[in-house]
């Protein structure tokens, strides 16, 4: 009896758990017509954004890159990448195959969250170590001061290639003092004191830095999207075509805009009660919406939120609350892309993983499948709109139907979580139409904010033949 009674419970629980799916699923539908007015709201703001500061939510950054690398760069250039929970360093030779090496260090928490100047100070020290190491396949002409291209994945309002202020922090940095300061400056001020004669030639986002490097290898190559920690956007826009541009109009005629989609917002966005408490919480409420339901720092701990539900309100795990579940982002991306992709017939890795990170000690494959299905959703919805916002940009460049347009795409949601990256090439399909999804081409641009840095302080050196009129 005992046991009929526990079933019986649990039957009445199941279907509870599966009610609550069943609303998320509706709730982050992504249905054709809905992805089309998030790609014409896209497309809107865009205008909005280029015509004046603060015209939209989308801030439509100047980038001062109005030339994109030609393929003729040449020599020795250090690039910087700071944006996500690692920081690196590298040192690339330009010219003939490129060589390169690289130094990766994760970013200590208390970092992104403290003071300006012991981040830098702190990045500074490794710069300085990793430049005290470079052998003799790197070749600096004597007398030369070594040039660093230094990719700051945050939005920067540029007054020059080479500084600009921080506008706020994203992704979970938090440093108060660094706000409207000139990152350059402070980057530069934290080189000296450790004696190193650095000089930052380019400032750049890696949404910029992925655009170089992909044109670079591809002259097609019309915009650049990251999908990592964040989620961000760049393209190359007519100059004449950009109101709020001063100056003197580029020589070359373009210039390349950060977007900074991730701030991104419209009425049709399919937004749920996980994604506002996520928000509610988050160290920027009320910012950064589109990036907090697309990218990699936010899709494992919306589906963590979907599972305590489920926990709470349906006994999911069992009588009692898994304590770990409880726990904010301890359900990373990357382990809910290893769930998501499980072929075993019995879900071992999902149970794997539900036992090694919320200490859940038996689920039965039922649970695991739900567990799948919820990972599915949440994915799919981030692919489906970051698609939907490619087709916004191709909309605002007014794109024939007969080019080919090669978006540059990096990060390692992109990279690594496969589901992902398929659920965006069938999305193309599906809001271009067979035909025309053959000639616009989400290419992996490897490595945008080391390279693509490198050659856009190449394509500024300070040490160029100056130009004759
Ligand atoms: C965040 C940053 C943006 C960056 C993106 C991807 O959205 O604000 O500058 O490009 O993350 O790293």
């Amino acid at each position: 009896v005992v046991v009929l009674r526990r079933q019986m419970k649990s039957s009445g629980e199941w279907a509870k758990a599966e009610a609550i799916f069943r609303e998320l699923e509706d709730k982050c539908g992504t249905p054709t017509a809905k992805l089309r007015q998030v790609a014409d709201a896209m497309a809107v703001e865009m205008h909005a954004g280029v015509a004046s500061d603060g015209g939209s939510k989308l801030k439509m950054l100047i980038s001062f890159v109005d030339n994109l690398p030609t393929g003729d760069e040449k020599g020795l250039f250090y690039a910087l990448d700071l944006g996500g929970t690692n920081f690196r360093v590298m040192r690339v030779q330009l010219g003939g195959t490129i060589k390169q090496e690289c130094e990766q260090v994760s970013i200590p928490p208390h970092f992104m969250v403290g003071s300006s100047h012991e981040l830098f100070d702190f990045i500074a020290g490794v710069v300085a170590k990793f430049v005290a190491k470079e052998g003799e396949d790197f070749h600096l002409p004597p007398g030369r001061q070594r040039e660093l291209g230094f990719t700051f994945s945050f939005p920067v309002r540029q007054s020059s290639l080479a500084s600009g202020t921080l506008i706020k922090w994203t992704k979970g940095f938090f440093i108060e003092d660094a706000v409207g300061e000139d990152v350059v400056g402070e980057l530069t001020k934290a080189m000296e004191k450790v004696g190193l004669d650095m000089r930052v030639t380019a400032l750049i986002n890696d949404t910029v830095g992925t655009l170089a490097r992909g044109r670079y290898t591809d002259p097609d190559v019309v915009a650049a999207v990251i999908l990592g920690t964040g989620t961000n956007a760049a393209y190359v826009e007519r100059a004449q075509a950009i109101p709020k541009l001063e100056g003197d109009l580029p020589k070359s005629g373009e210039m390349v805009i950060n977007m900074e989609w991730g701030n991104f917002r419209c009425s049709h966005l399919p937004l749920t009660e996980y994604d506002q408490s996520l928000d509610d919480e988050s160290l920027n409420p009320g910012e950064q919406i589109f990036e907090k339901i697309i990218s990699g720092m936010y899709l494992g701990e919306i589906v963590r939120r979907v599972l305590l539900r489920m926990a709470e309100e349906a006994s999911f795990f069992g009588d009692s609350i898994p304590p770990k579940l409880k726990i904010s982002f301890i359900l990373r991306t990357p382990d809910m892309s290893a769930m998501h992709h499980d072929t075993s017939s019995d879900l071992k890795v999902v149970g794997k993983k539900l036992k090694d990170i919320l200490e859940v000690t038996s689920s039965s494959l039922k649970m695991r499948r739900m567990v799948v299905e919820v990972c599915d959703v949440v994915a799919s919805r981030g692919a489906r709109l970051a698609t939907a916002g490619i087709v916004g940009i191709l909309k605002k460049l007014e794109r024939g139907e007969k080019e080919r347009s090669v978006i540059a795409v990096d990060g390692a949601l992109f990279v690594h979580y496969t589901e992902f990256r398929n659920c965006m090439k069938s999305t193309l399909k599906e809001l271009l139409g067979e035909a025309a999804s053959d000639r616009v081409i989400l290419e992996h641009s490897n490595d945008g904010s080391g390279i693509g840095a490198a050659l856009i302080a190449a394509s500024h050196s300070q040490y160029l033949p100056v130009e004759e009129s």
